[in-house]
């Protein structure tokens, strides 16, 4: 999604919006742009379509100075990635500068109806209807807060927007509708963002916009209206992260760091407070990609620790589900961001449905979190690579707690269980060390296998949310064409592609289903495919007699299997990724959050 960034007071406003941007930029865009209000009280616009090296490249050769601005990276949905349609937008004065992260769904009646009335229209971006209609009320009002007021009252769709205006040099507004914004409460300067760790270099104190908020923000100080435009108060909240833990580090990406960080962040988790929510009837999980792949393992657990039934819905289908009643349900949302709009929707969808609503998130603050009853804190740390790793095992953690605690509370689990389960639980990071230490096999098989033709990931029960898990990470970051089925899914149809040099990776880390997948890898490799297994150590020679190479886990539990089984997937989609020369922690065409449908 889009990076926003807007600074007003500061000494060198340039500087700061670039590197905000650069803070931003993990959140996948295809252009980039400045405005800044110059001390002849012009704004100057510098933009291309590529990447922020350009962008600096261009305000080297072009340098332009001033104390306010706002500044873009695009992350393209109305129109391509062209220099015109970067952002920052202008009306056709040029006294008003736009940014926009969002989609205004209504914006091509908008923009006929501005054609209609004069209004020259030179991208293809929905968000040049918003500076087009705030100039026409503007000419009406002359008061850039009024005027704006009247142009969120006639757009649809979700926005974080942040304007500035020449005849008032002193301010930039914000407003926000389903996706994020941040103010930073600077000493001598004030600051917009779309998310924290791009004002972490200027400061801690931030203050975090609700949905229809508009805000005011000049060097010392900000005014915040509510959605029926009357002043609120939204108190400024110190944030406690700590920049180096946004770094890489000594880790060549960040992807590369966040891999490490599973055992220490399973640490933090087991650590921390369990969410406290009454034992629900049942559960409806809302979530997309790798968290719907953890809120299937969640399912399972549900069922086998606590007895609860559960459902998994991809948020962005049961959003448009009809809307029958959901009163004795628990509607759980899970997200790395909070910021999801598919899962926002839904979660929002199953409350008006009579459901409760809880959530597991990471980023503190966040929409999904703040609009859930509860919230388990998955306390990953911030995740900066696209592709989610740290996230998904800290979900995966978090919901075996809270299936553990939902059994004992319902006493499906005996006490002599739920202390055997203490036990287990403090094993988890040790062993998911044990399984991150063995790293060569991974990166001699990645070189063996840079680009097979086709890549199958099958699993049973908890193997097939890994299956899933799996083939979603090398998709994402290697663009290999990985497929992921249940493996007893395959004779209905799949097994059709396979033939010689098709490369399956079977899990088989689930003890009542592994014979039952060795049939499966039989299956595929009497139809000429490679295999490789991945299983517990006491399964080892059981494999070894099936597969072309098998990669041991530690022994634990079925249900912890999850968390371990997907380490050397994650090193392998990485690895690949690196040999096939491809961008891991930002890979085309992806963002990190998606807030937009
Ligand atoms: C996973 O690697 C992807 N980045 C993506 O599938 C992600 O899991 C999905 O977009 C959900 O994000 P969230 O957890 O922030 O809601």
């Amino acid at each position: 999604m889009c990076g926003i960034m807007g600074v007003v007071g500061a000494k060198d406003a340039v500087s700061i919006l670039v590197e905000g941007l650069q803070h931003l930029s993990y959140r996948g865009y295809d252009a980039a742009g400045v405005a800044v209000l110059t001390d002849k009280g012009q704004i100057e616009i510098r933009k291309s379509a590529g990447s922020l090296d350009k962008l600096k490249s261009l305000l080297v050769g072009e340098p332009v100075n001033g104390r306010t601005g706002v500044g873009h990276t695009r992350w393209a949905t109305h129109g391509a990635p062209t220099d015109c349609n970067a952002h920052p937008h202008t009306d056709a004065s040029g006294k008003l500068a736009v940014i926009h992260n969002g989609i205004i769904e209504n914006e091509r009646a908008l923009r006929q109806k501005l054609a209609g009335e004069g209004y020259v229209f030179r991208s293809q971006t929905d968000t040049e209807v918003v500076a087009h209609l705030i100039a026409k009320y503007l000419g009406e009002t002359c008061d850039l807060h009024c005027a704006l007021q009247k142009t969120l009252q006639i757009i649809s769709g979700a926005y974080a927007l942040v304007v500035m205006y020449a005849d008032e040099p002193d301010r930039i507004y914000a407003a926000r509708k389903d996706s994020p914004l941040v103010i930073g409460i600077g000493k001598d300067a004030g600051y917009v963002a779309s998310d924290i760790p791009a004002l972490l270099p200027y400061t801690r104190e931030m203050l975090l916009l609700e949905d229809g908020d508009v805000a005011r923000v000049t060097k010392d100080a900000v005014i915040v209206w509510d959605r029926d435009d009357v002043i609120t108060e939204r108190l400024p909240k110190t944030i406690t992260w700590d920049q180096e833990a946004a770094d890489k580090g000594e880790h060549m990406t960040f992807m590369d760091k966040e891999i490490d960080e599973q055992p220490d962040a399973a640490e933090r988790l087991l650590a921390s407070p369990l969410m406290r929510h009454a034992v629900p009837e049942r559960v409806s999980f809302v979530a997309c990609g790798s968290a719907y792949h953890a809120s299937i393992i969640g399912r399972e657990l549900l069922g086998r620790l606590a007895q609860i039934p559960a459902d998994v819905k991809i948020a962005s289908e049961m959003r448009y589900e009809p809307e029958l009643p959901l009163d004795d349900t628990l509607c759980l949302a899970v997200s790395q961001s909070g910021e999801t709009a598919d899962t926002l929707a839904a979660l929002r969808q199953s409350k008006r449905r009579g459901a409760k609503a809880a959530a597991i998130v990471n980023v503190q603050d966040s929409s999904i979190a703040r609009e859930a009853e509860s919230v388990q804190w998955m306390h990953a740390g911030p995740e900066i690579a696209v592709a989610t790793t740290k996230g998904y095992t800290t979900q995966i953690l978090s919901l075996l707690r809270l299936a553990l605690e939902w059994g004992k509370t319902r006493e499906v689990l005996s006490a002599r269980d739920a202390r055997e389960w203490e036990e287990q639980l403090n094993r988890i990071p040790g062993l998911m060390r044990e399984t991150l230490a063995d790293r060569d096999r991974v990166d001699q098989f990645a070189t063996a296998h840079i680009a097979p033709r086709l890549v199958f990931f099958i699993g049973r029960g908890l193997d097939y949310a890994t299956a899933l898990e799996g083939a979603l990470k090398l998709k994402e970051i290697s663009y290999l064409n990985a497929e992921a089925y249940a493996a007893g899914e395959l004779k209905h149809g799949p097994i059709a592609l396979i033939e010689n040099d098709a490369l399956v990776v079977a899990v088989c880390t689930q003890s009542e289903l592994t014979s039952k997948t060795i049939s499966n890898i039989r299956e595929v490799k009497a139809r000429g495919a490679s295999v490789l297994a991945l299983c517990r150590k006491s399964d080892e020679a059981r494999l070894k007699a099936e597969a072309d190479e098998v990669w041991t886990l530690p022994d634990a539990p079925d249900a912890v299997m999850p968390l371990l089984a997907i380490l050397p997937l994650q090193r392998l989609a990485y690895e690949t990724a690196l040999l096939r020369g491809c961008s891991v922690d930002k890979p085309r065409n992806l963002a990190k959050s998606v807030t937009v449908e």
